[in-house]
C-alpha cells in the first residue's frame, strides 16, 4: 500500500514533471519561433547597385554574412552568378535608365530598405565628351535618381542610410582633378550627398559619401594596394555605427573623416 502510494505519487510526480518539461519545451520552442519571427521582421535589408563584381560584390558578401537581406542590382542579372550564389536577391538595374529605376522602385513598392549603397560606377580614361557625359550619368546622376526613387522604401526603416561610393580622385582639397571626367563626376557626386542630406535628414535619413580607397578590382587594377574584402568589412563597420550627426559628410571606408 505504502509502495503503491509511493508509485502513485512518483507516477503522478513524473507525469507532472514530464508535463511541466513538455510544456516548458513547447513554450521555449514557441518563444524561439516568436523571436525568429521577430528577427525576420527586424532583419535589415541592404540594396547595392553594381553588385555583380568588384567592390559591390564584396559589399554584398559581407552584408550577407552579417545577416542582412541583400538585394544586389546588376545590368545583366542572368550573368550575376556569384551574386546569386551567395544568396542575394538579384534585380536588374542600369542606373542611367529612368525606366529601369522606375521599374525597380515599383518592384520594391512597400518593402523596407535600411541601407542603400550607390556603388555602380565607371572610369573611362579618355578626354572624350561623350565618355564624360556617360561618366556623369552613371557616377553622379545614377546615385541621385536611384536614391530619390527609393526614399519611400528607406523611410520605412528605423535607421535609413544612403552610402554614395565616391573617390579620393573627386576630392577638391588636396586632389588635382587629374582623372578628368571621373574626378569631375565624383566631386559632383559629393554634392549629390549634400543635396540628399539637406532634403531628407529631417526624416532621419543619414546620407554620406565614402572614399573606398584604391582597391584591386577591374577598375582599380591588379596593382592596387587594398583588398576589396578588407575594405568591405571596414565599410560594413562604418555604416553600422553611423550617427545622425555624420550625415552630409565625407568618410574614408575605415571611418576617418575627410575634407571635401
Ligand atoms: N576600385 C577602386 O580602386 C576604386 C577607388 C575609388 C572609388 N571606387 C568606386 O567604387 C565603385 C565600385 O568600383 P569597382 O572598383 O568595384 O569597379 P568595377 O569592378 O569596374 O565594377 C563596377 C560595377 O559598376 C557597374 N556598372 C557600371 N555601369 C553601370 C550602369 N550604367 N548601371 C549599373 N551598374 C553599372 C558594373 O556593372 P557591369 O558588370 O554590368 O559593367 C559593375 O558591377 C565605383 O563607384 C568606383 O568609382 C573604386
Amino acid at each position: 500500500m505504502k509502495n503503491k502510494k509511493i508509485f502513485v505519487r512518483t507516477g503522478l510526480m513524473s507525469w507532472v514533471r514530464g508535463g511541466f518539461f513538455s510544456l516548458a519545451a513547447v513554450s521555449l520552442a514557441g518563444m524561439a519561433f516568436a523571436a525568429e519571427e521577430k528577427d525576420m521582421k527586424n532583419q535589415h535589408t541592404v540594396l547595392i547597385t553594381g553588385a555583380n563584381r568588384g567592390l559591390g560584390l564584396e559589399f554584398a558578401k559581407k552584408f550577407q554574412a552579417a545577416g542582412y537581406e541583400v538585394i544586389g542590382t546588376a545590368r545583366k542579372p542572368d550573368e550575376a552568378a556569384e551574386l546569386k550564389k551567395i544568396g542575394a536577391e538579384v534585380m536588374e538595374l542600369d542606373v542611367t535608365s529612368n525606366e529601369q529605376i522606375e521599374a525597380l522602385a515599383k518592384k520594391l513598392d512597400g518593402r523596407k530598405i535600411d541601407i542603400l549603397i550607390n556603388n555602380a560606377g565607371i572610369f573611362p580614361r579618355t578626354k572624350d565628351r561623350e565618355d564624360m557625359m556617360q561618366t556623369y550619368s552613371v557616377n553622379t546622376l545614377g546615385p541621385y535618381f536611384v536614391s530619390e526613387a527609393l526614399i519611400p522604401n528607406l523611410k520605412k526603416s528605423d535607421s535609413p542610410r544612403i552610402v554614395n561610393i565616391s573617390s579620393g580622385l573627386g576630392q577638391l582639397t588636396g586632389g588635382n582633378g587629374g582623372a578628368g571626367g571621373y574626378s569631375f563626376s565624383k566631386a559632383a557626386l559629393n554634392m549629390v550627398t549634400r543635396n540628399l542630406h539637406s532634403s531628407h535628414h529631417r526624416d532621419g535619413v543619414i546620407v554620406i559619401s565614402v572614399n573606398p580607397g584604391h582597391n584591386k578590382t577591374d577598375m582599380g587594377g591588379d596593382g592596387a594596394p587594398l583588398e576589396p574584402a578588407n575594405t568591405a568589412e571596414k565599410l560594413l563597420e562604418l555604416v553600422e555605427t553611423l550617427k545622425p550627426d555624420q550625415s552630409g559628410g565625407f568618410w574614408m571606408y575605415d571611418g576617418e573623416k575627410l575634407d571635401w
